[in-house]
C-alpha cells in the first residue's frame, strides 16, 4: 500500500538510499533536513534519479511547530526518523549536542508527531546498543548497553519508544540495528558525503587509495589492531550495502501493522564478518587500485568482532541482505571518483 512518509535526515548518506528505496516501492517521500551534516544537492539528485518530485522541508527536528506543520501539510502516515549526529569519538568530546540532537530532537519529533496523530515510525538505532558482545553472531534479545555517549542515545531512543508505546496502544514502532553500512548507489550520484571528516574505516580506505593517486602522502590507513583473535588478527564486522539497508527500512515498512506487536527491533546485517585486512585485498581486487596501509595498535573502545545475526528480520520482515563485500567496494570507489576520466 502507498504510503506518505516524512523522512528526518533524508538527505544524509543512508537518508538518500533510503529516500529512492521508498519512492522505487511506490511511496511518496518528505524530505526533512536541517543540512548540519548533509548537502542540497542530495536532494536534487535523489529528484533526478527518481524523477519525481521529493518536497523537501528545510527544519530541525527540534522545531517542533515546523516538524506538525510538515506532518500536517502533507498527510504523513508514517515517519522514518534518521536525523541524527553519529560520530562516536565526537560524542565523547560533545555529549551534550549529542544528547540535544539525539535525544531532546526525538522527543521534540514524536511530540509532534503524537499532536498530529502520526504514530507510526521506523527508528534509526545501531549494533552499538549491545555493548561488547557476550556471544556472536549477535541476536536482538542480547542484553542492550552503552559505551559511549553516542551509543547512549541510541538506546535511550528506543528506551523512549517502548515507554511510548506502553502508555499508547495506538503507537506502531520499529527500531532498526544497524551494523556497518557502507558502499553507495549504484548510479555513483549518492553516497557518502565526502564533505564529513570519516572516521569509519571505508571511507578512509578509499581515501587512502585515492591519495596515493593525489600524491598525499598523509592518507596511509592505520590498521587498527594486529592481535586480535580473528584469522588474521584484525578487527571484523558486519559489512552491510548501503542499498540493502534502504530495502530493509521498505520492509520494516509493512510490519507498523496493527497485528504486529506495537514495538519491534531487528539487527540489519548479513551476518557474515569481513576483517579489516580482507576488506583492503578486496577492495585492490576489485577497484585494481593499491591502498597504502599502515599496522598500528588497537583503537580505544573497539571490540575484535561484531557480526549481526539477521534471522529475525528474514522471518519477520523477509528482509535478506543480497550484495557481497565485492560490490560493496566497488559501489564505493564509483562514487568516490565519479566525474573523474579512469586512470
Ligand atoms: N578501522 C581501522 N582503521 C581505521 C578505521 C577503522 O582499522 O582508520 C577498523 C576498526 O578498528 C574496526 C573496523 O575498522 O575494526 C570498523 O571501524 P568503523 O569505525 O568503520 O566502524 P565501527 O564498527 O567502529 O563503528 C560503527 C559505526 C558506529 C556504530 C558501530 C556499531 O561507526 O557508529 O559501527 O557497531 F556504533
Amino acid at each position: 500500500m502507498s504510503q506518505t512518509i516524512l523522512l528526518t535526515g533524508g538527505a544524509g548518506f543512508i537518508g538518500s538510499h533510503c529516500a529512492l528505496a521508498l519512492l522505487e516501492a511506490g511511496h511518496r517521500v518528505v524530505i526533512l533536513d536541517n543540512f548540519a551534516t548533509s548537502d542540497r544537492s542530495v536532494v536534487a539528485a535523489i529528484r533526478a534519479l527518481a524523477q519525481a518530485d521529493v518536497p523537501l522541508v528545510e527544519a530541525d527536528i527540534r522545531d517542533r511547530c515546523a516538524v506538525a506543520e510538515a506532518l500536517r501539510a502533507h498527510g504523513v502516515d508514517a515517519v522514518v526518523h534518521l536525523a541524527a549526529l553519529k560520530a562516536v569519538a565526537e560524542s565523547v568530546e560533545r555529549p551534550l549536542a549529542y544528547y540535544d540532537n539525539n535525544v531532546g530532537g526525538m522527543v521534540s519529533l514524536l511530540a509532534a508527531m503524537d499532536e498530529v496523530g502520526v504514530r507510526q515510525l521506523i527508528y534509526s538505532s545501531s549494533a552499538t546498543v549491545y555493548g561488547e558482545p557476550e556471544q556472536l553472531p549477535l541476536r536482538e534479545d542480547h542484553p542492550l548497553r552503552a559505551t559511549n555517549p553516542y551509543g547512549q542515545t541510541k538506546l535511550v531512543g528506543e528506551q523512549l519508544l517502548a515507554d511510548l508505546a506502553a502508555a499508547d496502544e495506538r503507537w506502531r514502532v520499529v527500531s532498526l540495528r544497524y551494523f556497518n553500512p557502507v558502499g553507495a548507489h549504484p548510479s555513483g550520484l549518492i553516497g557518502e558525503n565526502p564533505k564529513d571528516r570519516p572516521n569509519n574505516l571505508m571511507p578512509l580506505l578509499v581515501r587512502a587509495a585515492r591519495g596515493r593517486r593525489d600524491g598525499d602522502n598523509e592518507a596511509c590507513l592505520s590498521v587498527f589492531g594486529t592481535d586480535y583473535p580473528t584469522p588474521d588478527g584484525s578487527g571484523a564486522r558486519d559489512y552491510l550495502h548501503v542499498m540493502d539497508l534502504a530495502a530493509g527500512h521498505c520492509a520494516a515498512l509493512s510490519a507498523l501493522r496493527a497485528d504486529r506487536p506495537p514495538v519491534q527491533a531487528f539487527n540489519l546485517g548479513t551476518g557474515r564478518g569481513t576483517s579489516v585486512l580482507e576488506l583492503i585485498a578486496t577492495f585492490e581486487r576489485v577497484t585494481g587500485h593499491h591502498v597504502p596501509y599502515r599496522l598500528a595498535e588497537r583503537r580505544p573502545g573497539d571490540v575484535a568482532e561484531l557480526v549481526a545475526d539477521p534471522a529475525a528480520a528474514r522471518d519477520a520482515l523477509g528482509w535478506v541482505a543480497r550484495r557481497g563485500v565485492e560490490a560493496m567496494c566497488r559501489d564505493s570507489w564509483q562514487f568516490a571518483t565519479r566525474g573523474e576520466a579512469a586512470s
